[in-house]
């Protein structure tokens, strides 16, 4: 009676600690989750598969899934309509592609770097070229779950999403010359992007500005080698203090040729502003479908689809006009920025805006 007593308590002690541990998993989960978009997002959910059909999986669960009922029509465009737009992206890309003007811009050869970038999923013959700051996270998680190695995406351990040795989702760059011309020939691809500035805005504020418990080298390495070059006025002693203005920002992302050797120090990390062109090789790999985050909820659906997995995964509700351009918050981090620098950031970032089909931004340029 006694030992069954203890046995008990055992247990009860033991699944404390588990219901704990669990909390706080969680609670890191949901800050990785809705860090990814760059944005705040109100609850994030994944409709996964489950054996009596479509059943939802949240994501987190210390947050309010914010989600659609299934049996509510879908607002705008049907899947079907999406085609249109996005077969004229890809036709927009390829014509941009044989512009010889920007071909500094656009042409990228398919390196080690890119290779690195696009991630496969043989199971479902999908290759994903990653691009930060645009929800990424989110899409590595679908393809892990469809490449088998776990079954659905809350069972994925958060520092497992990254871990590309152990989470069943390899880089392309991890296979064999022949197997990688295979793969690029005949497999699926995809990538998705957002407008150029906006992007740069928000890997400025997630990196530089709100940062990150989990990466202090973006503001103890980084920044001080960019004020150190790139502000214009400047006192040693505070470098770290004042920390990274948007300025210093704009003006070392400017100068092509001035970042190049700072960029080989800074290595991987950064992968959070260089160029689409440089990330995925859009003129040299030809891309299936190219989503735009501006309109993630209609291609969201318009990629599984056109992958053949929606049958499998769905992507979650987006909250309303979450994703979309906010032409004031441009202005706002802009201004005070001289021409000058905003015109050679333009001029480095034009090859993206054309070969996706984003407007100049003539309210900053001229
Ligand atoms: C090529 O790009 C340049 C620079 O944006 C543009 O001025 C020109 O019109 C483009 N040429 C064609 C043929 O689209
Ligand atoms: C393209 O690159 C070449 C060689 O690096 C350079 O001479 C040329 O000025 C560049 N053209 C443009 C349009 O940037
Ligand atoms: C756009 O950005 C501004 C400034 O950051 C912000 O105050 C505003 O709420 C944003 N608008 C929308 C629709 O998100």
């Amino acid at each position: 009676m006694c030992e069954e007593m203890r046995h008990h308590w055992l247990l009860l002690g033991a699944c404390g600690w588990v219901l704990l541990i669990l909390m706080f998993v969680s609670k890191f989960i949901s800050f990785r989750a809705v860090d990814d978009y760059g944005e705040r997002l109100g609850g994030q959910s994944w409709t996964m598969p489950g054996t009596k059909g479509v059943k939802p999986v949240p994501v987190s669960r210390t947050e309010n899934p914010v989600q659609r009922p299934s049996d509510q029509p879908p607002v705008g465009p049907t899947v079907a309509e999406w085609e249109l737009v996005a077969d004229r992206r890809i036709k927009l890309l390829s014509t941009v592609c044989e512009n010889s003007s920007l071909r500094n811009l656009t042409h990228i050869s398919i390196n080690k770097f890119v290779l690195d970038r696009i991630f496969v999923c043989d199971k479902h013959k999908i290759l994903f070229c990653q691009t930060p700051k645009v929800g990424n996270t989110q899409w590595k998680k679908v393809l892990i779950v469809l490449n088998g190695a776990f079954s659905t995406v809350e069972e994925i351990p958060e520092n497992l999403v990254h871990d590309h040795e152990k989470n069943g989702l390899p880089r392309l760059s991890s296979f064999m010359p022949q197997e990688i011309t295979h793969r690029l020939n005949t497999y699926f691809k995809f990538l998705i992007v957002r407008d150029p500035f906006e992007r740069l805005i928000s890997a400025f504020k997630d990196k530089f500005v709100k940062n990150p418990r989990f990466e202090p080298w973006y503001k103890h390495d980084i920044a001080p080698a960019i004020i150190r070059k790139y502000r214009k006025s400047h006192r040693n002693n505070d470098l770290t203090a004042s920390g990274l203005h948007f300025e210093d920002f704009v003006r070392y992302l400017g100068d092509a040729e001035g970042r190049r050797r700072m960029d080989r120090q800074f290595g991987e990390h950064v992968i959070h502003w260089v160029t689409y062109a440089e990330l995925c090789a859009p003129c040299e790999i030809r891309y299936s479908v190219v989503g735009h985050h501006e309109t993630l909820e209609q291609d969201a659906p318009y990629i599984l689809k056109a992958a053949g997995i929606d049958q499998l995964v769905s992507y979650p509700a987006i909250p309303p006009g979450i994703t979309r351009y906010n032409r004031t918050k441009v202005e706002h981090y802009f201004s005070g920025i001289s021409k000058r620098d905003i015109r050679r950031l333009y001029a480095r970032y034009q090859g993206d805006f054309h070969l996706f089909g984003y407007p100049e931004p003539d309210f900053l340029l001229n």
